[in-house]
């Protein structure tokens, strides 16, 4: 597997296999890989000839009130290469942040989606998916993958995503990857490793909750400001500080309505010093 950190090295390798008329896929990624993320890298190899995978913590998504976020997001690139290289991944692209904002981060040029990126995790984290979406757009430009994938864990990410790729009109599919999990159901993701060892026992009731939601829905119940206020309840009392915990419209995440049938129940909670967010996605 090579590794390359510019955007010049990087173009000159992709022009050579598209010469050879291979497919490319892309997973953008932030690094500290876990089986999530390599579950992205084996998705990618069933769609394409060629994986290149990126490794970059984007500053721009972060934000003023991620309160040392950026700073502390793990930086593992070591052990993130050796596990690309045990992936079966092509090519690493590792670029410096001069690389990405040669201009800074201040002055770049950004992407914006609105309306889906002010709602959920974006009302939380203003600014965050102005930063998700320029850099991916980046990518894409960049790299013109035939292919992209990103994991449905980041279920309201992957729908900004979508749209920008359809609207700016880049000729990519995006491909989404059901969320990985540990054994007792706690969704994987590099920030679990923020939990103490007790509040890992406990973080499991983030799914259980999204699950019991998802079970009422099933079962026909459409009063879903009482469903969403019972696991809200429920989370407080198993530790938890919910951000939110809502029934929306699988397509535009829209509040659902008793009518709607493709759902999705997603929550964003802290526990301790870890920020974790789920969803399940249900059909009635
Ligand atoms: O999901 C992530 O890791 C990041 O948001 C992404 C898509 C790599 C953009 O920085």
């Amino acid at each position: 597997m090579q590794t390359l950190t510019t955007i010049a090295d990087l173009r000159q390798q992709i022009h050579a296999w598209s010469q050879q008329g291979e497919r490319i896929a892309l997973v953008p990624t932030m690094g500290n890989l876990h089986t999530g993320h390599l579950q992205l890298v084996e998705a990618a190899k069933q769609h394409a000839d060629r994986v290149l995978v990126s490794v970059f913590v984007n500053p721009l998504q972060f934000g003023d009130a991620s309160g040392g976020d950026f700073e502390r997001y793990p930086r593992t690139f070591e052990a993130d290469r050796q596990k690309l290289v045990e992936s079966g991944a092509d090519l690493l692209f590792f670029p410096s942040q001069e690389e990405m904002y040669p201009a800074g981060v201040e002055n770049v040029t950004r992407v914006e989606v609105p309306g889906i990126s002010d709602i959920l995790c974006g009302k939380f984290r203003p600014g965050h998916f102005v930063g998700v979406a320029t850099v991916v757009a980046k990518f894409l430009n960049m790299v013109q993958p035939d292919v992209a994938v990103f994991g449905e864990k980041d279920f309201q990410q992957l729908l900004v995503i979508r749209r920008l790729a359809a609207e700016l009109c880049f000729p990519v599919e995006i491909v989404g990857v059901p969320t990985v999990r540990e054994v007792d159901g706690l969704a994987m993701s590099s920030r679990n490793q923020y939990l103490s060892a007790e509040e890992r026992q406990r973080a499991a009731a983030l799914y259980r909750t999204l699950q019991a939601a998802k079970e009422r829905l099933v079962s026909g119940e459409t009063d879903m400001a009482a469903i969403e206020s019972d696991a809200e309840k429920i989370l407080r009392e198993a530790g938890f500080c919910p951000e939110y915990f809502t029934v929306c419209r699988a397509d535009d995440l829209q509040p659902a309505a008793a009518a709607d049938t493709a759902l999705v129940i997603l929550a964003a909670a802290w526990l301790g010093e870890a920020r974790l967010i789920d969803n399940i996605q249900l059909q009635r």
